[in-house]
């Protein structure tokens, strides 16, 4: 199982869409895909199909991460009705927002590790999408992450916004969890001959370099309509929609690619901070071994 999580934080540029766009590459491809909705918004369990009243959803799972809650707080998604295939929700809720904390304990932000672990064998794809901010559901998604992919719209204050991302994640890696990497950033909402998205796109390159993404997003209204009608964009038809849904393949090769790379296991060897702190639960990658953390401990990852 590998775990991704979709964030920015800057709300509306398109986080939800995105996680759902791969969700549906990796739907169609045949992968056994979950989504976790930690948005209070619950967005993506919308545009799952996922409506109406749920007993255990992502804030039940927080609250306490045993085997048989995290199985009743995920759903199918109604996206099988038009094509089979595995792809399941982890309900999100409005509740979620009591573990929006902006300082979340050691506790709160290993919650979901907890819980993804319990499931790891029935997923291939673990997508998470995140609220738009960097209080402690999203660290908690980026805690038990393998890779964040950031977006961003070519507007100013969105730019802003991503470079802070960029170097948030790397405070929670250095301080936290090695194991995390930057998937890199990928620009949505693209308007073509739009001389002021241009100018962004650029400033984008000249400031992420490498990590600025190839796949580049138009804005389309077909998306909408397929977010709408909450059905998967490869099963939407027209053109357009086929177009779009490469992009998302696209990014769901890059990811993929980048979580086949191994990890630089000296690095984490002498990562001090991480043999204290880390309880890392997925794959037990590197000895198996589960170390205590100190509970009560608060952490900061804004500034170093
Ligand atoms: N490329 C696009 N083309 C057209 N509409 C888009 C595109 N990307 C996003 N949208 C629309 O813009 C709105 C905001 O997108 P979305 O919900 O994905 O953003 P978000 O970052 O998840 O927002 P929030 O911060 O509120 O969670 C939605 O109505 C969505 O359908
Ligand atoms: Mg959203």
């Amino acid at each position: 199982m590998h775990v991704l999580s979709v964030s920015s934080l800057k709300g509306g540029v398109g986080k939800t869409t995105v996680a759902l766009g791969i969700a549906s590459a990796a739907f169609s491809r045949g992968l056994r895909t979950l989504v976790v909705d930690l948005d209070p918004q619950c967005d993506a369990s919308t545009g799952l199909g996922a409506f109406g009243e749920f007993r255990e959803t992502c804030a039940e799972v927080l609250e306490n991460p045993k085997h048989n809650v995290v199985l009743r707080a995920i759903v199918s998604s109604s996206w099988t009705k038009a094509r089979p295939g595995n792809i399941d929700v982890m309900i999100g809720s409005p509740r979620t927002i009591s573990f929006d904390k902006p300082n979340p304990t050691m506790r709160d932000v290993w919650k979901l590790e907890e819980a993804l672990s319990r499931v790891e064998r029935d997923y291939d794809l673990v997508i998470i999408d995140t609220p738009p901010s960097l209080n402690g559901l999203t660290r908690t998604a980026w805690v038990s992450s393998d890779r964040v992919l950031i977006v961003t719209e070519p507007g100013l204050f969105s730019v802003v916004a991503a470079d802070r991302a960029m170097r948030a994640i790397e405070s929670l890696k250095n301080g936290l969890t090695p194991r995390l990497q930057t998937l890199g950033v990928v620009i949505n909402r693209i308007r073509a001959n739009s001389k002021e998205h241009e100018f962004r796109i650029k400033e984008l390159t000249d400031l992420f370099g490498p990590e600025l993404l190839n796949v580049q997003i138009e804005e389309k209204s077909t998306i909408q309509q397929a977010q709408g009608a909450a059905r998967a964009i490869h099963t939407w038809p027209g053109e357009t929609a086929a177009n779009l849904a490469k992009l998302f393949d696209d990014l769901l090769d890059g990811a993929l690619a980048s979580f086949a790379k191994p990890l630089d296991r000296r690095a984490i060897k002498n990562h001090k901070r991480f043999a204290r702190l880390s309880r890392i639960m997925r794959g037990q990658k590197w000895n198996g071994e589960l170390l205590e953390i100190e509970l009560d401990q608060k952490f900061s990852s804004e500034s170093d």
